[in-house]
């Protein structure tokens, strides 16, 4: 596409338009809209090809909403000693016992692999950001919700989720028809170097 209609590119558009929402509706997301979102999310490139990842999806907010009850103690642990002011934040809306940490979304899809490879953890989050793009041109918001991996840690939870303890869950992202989208954060300015010529 011709430089000058960059504004104009509905990819581009979507990259900058997503926002992690993190305030829904009550409405369920239909299994197609679901399907359509991991659908985008397997059309990611991988390492060596090997297209790693496994989903479980969790439908409900109320199932949600245990599973936020049963890991929020580890998530409290992980945190108390972090300043960053994001999980500060997070820390104090925690105190709240009807805090959700996954805001009452009604979908929650674990994107994860049972490979011990690093590259399998990018070939997940590159498709956890697909699925967010195609989330949000769908009119669906989403949120990666780092703090869903503590599902990880509890043997009882992955019984009862039926995930092989070997899996290693790498993108937990909700998806929901959003109520409000926060406002676009500032981008800082990237640092960039240009090379021409390999020093002498
Ligand atoms: C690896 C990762 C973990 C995240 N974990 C959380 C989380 O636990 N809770 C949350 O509310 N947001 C979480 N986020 C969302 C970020 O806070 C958000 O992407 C960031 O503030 C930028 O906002 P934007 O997505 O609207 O551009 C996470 C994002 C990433 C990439």
């Amino acid at each position: 596409m011709a430089e000058e209609n960059i504004e104009e590119n509905p990819v581009i558009e979507a990259i900058k338009s997503r926002r992690s929402v993190r305030d829904y509706i009550d409405k369920q997301v239909s299994e197609d809209t679901v399907n359509q979102v991991i659908d985008a999310g397997i059309h990611a490139p991988t390492a060596l090809g090997l297209q790693p990842w496994n989903f479980v999806v969790i439908s409900g907010k109320d199932i949600i909403k245990e599973i936020s009850d049963h890991i929020k103690p580890m998530v409290q642990e992980h945190l108390k000693d972090s300043t960053e002011q994001l999980a500060k934040d997070l820390k104090e809306k925690m105190k709240n016992k009807d805090f959700n940490l996954f805001y009452d979304a009604p979908i929650l899809v674990l994107v994860m692999h049972n490979r011990d490879d690093k590259l399998a953890d990018y070939d997940c989050a590159l498709c956890a950001e697909n699925m967010m793009l195609a989330a949000h041109s769908l009119g669906l918001g989403s949120c990666w919700i780092g703090a869903g991996a503590f599902i990880q840690q509890s043997p009882e939870l992955l019984d009862d989720l039926d995930i092989p303890h070997d899996f290693e869950i790498v993108a937990p992202i909700i998806l929901g028809y959003p109520r409000s989208t926060p406002s676009p954060i500032d981008r800082c300015e990237p640092m960039v170097s240009w090379i021409y010529k390999k020093k002498d």
